[in-house]
């Protein structure tokens, strides 16, 4: 299909039977920083302080299979006004929220942070692996989600678990690296292992995937996500340098732990050979060219059959 081009929120339904109720929605698809990024002045970010590009909050998804109950999966930094912008997301009572978990795929700052929004004494389920919850247990002022009504849920790799109502999830393990602020002398940027996951959701019928950090399309991977109906996957660069080369960083994509989207390493490349119902990108970085709607960065990943992930759009798997 032709993905839409358009600067403003959208839904794109599902072809066929589309699961009961199952629906994602992209509450924000930059990377860490966003777009614009507070102390960034790279073109993309200059254009959208200027409204010339729309502007993107940082990476989270919120997934439902029923339209009541939601859950959350990564709680960024913007949390707050990604719920204040998701209708489907506003409380129903004095203190009734249709929120009923929260998982993150990994510890980085940018799917963490928002958990701290959530300290009203909200009962809810946070699930992660062991691993991450370690790294959260280890941060003390994560204590502000009171442990009598925030229940932290260990759930082990591809073992399936319901994440809300009708919604299995099942969490597995791509090459990734361990967060930013935790990173020591050495880091292995493709580690296989508890610190970096990917989400495979199941409802009504439908198959979904959410994996906003990924280093590498590894043999196992593609399997796994071969004949999905969707697929949200890790947008962050369109080259591996471009940080480098835009002068707004030292690091390639490969030393972030992000495999990029161009090139015949890239995630595009990768992907190609592969059955997906539709594949979009999410945690795009602000210096991304996809993000600009004239490029010609975007007008390729779209004839390759990828959709460009923004704030707000609805997707039925
Ligand atoms: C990443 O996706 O590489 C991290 O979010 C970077 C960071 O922690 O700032
Ligand atoms: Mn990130
Ligand atoms: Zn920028």
């Amino acid at each position: 299909m032709a993905p839409p081009k358009t600067r403003a929120a959208f839904s794109t339904e599902g072809h066929g039977r589309a699961g009961m109720g199952f629906r994602t929605r992209i509450l924000g698809a930059a990377a860490g920083g966003g777009l614009p990024q507070w102390n960034c002045g790279c073109g993309n970010c200059r254009r959208a302080r200027a409204g010339e590009l729309p502007s993107l909050t940082q990476s989270s998804l919120a997934v439902t299979a029923d339209g009541k109950e939601w859950a959350v999966l990564n709680a960024s930094p913007d949390l707050r006004v990604q719920l204040a912008a998701c209708p489907a997301l506003a409380p129903t009572g004095p203190r009734e929220v249709p929120l009923a978990s929260v998982l993150v795929t990994n510890g980085d700052i940018d799917h963490v942070a928002g958990l701290l929004s959530l300290r009203e004494m909200q009962p809810f389920t946070l699930f992660a692996t062991a691993g991450i919850h370690e790294v959260l247990a280890a941060s003390p002022v994560f204590a502000a989600l009171n442990p009598d009504v925030v229940r932290r849920e260990s759930v082990a790799l591809d073992v399936p678990f319901d994440l809300v109502a009708g919604l299995r999830a099942t969490i597995f393990a791509v090459p990734g690296k361990v967060p930013l602020y935790l990173e020591g002398d050495v880091v292995e940027t493709q580690a296989i292992g508890e610190q970096t996951v990917g989400v495979r959701l199941d409802a009504g019928g439908r198959t979904a995937f959410y994996i906003p950090g990924c280093a590498a399309l590894t043999t196992d991977l593609a399997a796994r996500v071969d004949g999905a109906d969707l697929l949200l996957f890790d947008g962050t660069l369109w080259t591996d340098d471009e940080m480098i080369r835009l002068g707004l960083g030292r690091k390639t994509g490969a030393r972030m732990g992000h495999m990029a989207m161009s090139g015949p390493d890239g995630s595009i490349a990768a992907f190609a050979p592969l059955r997906i119902g539709r594949k979009v990108f999410v945690h795009m970085n602000n210096s991304n060219p996809v993000l600009d709607p004239d490029s010609p960065e975007r007008t390729e990943a779209e004839a390759a059959g990828w959709i460009i992930g923004q704030d707000g759009m609805e997707i039925t798997p």
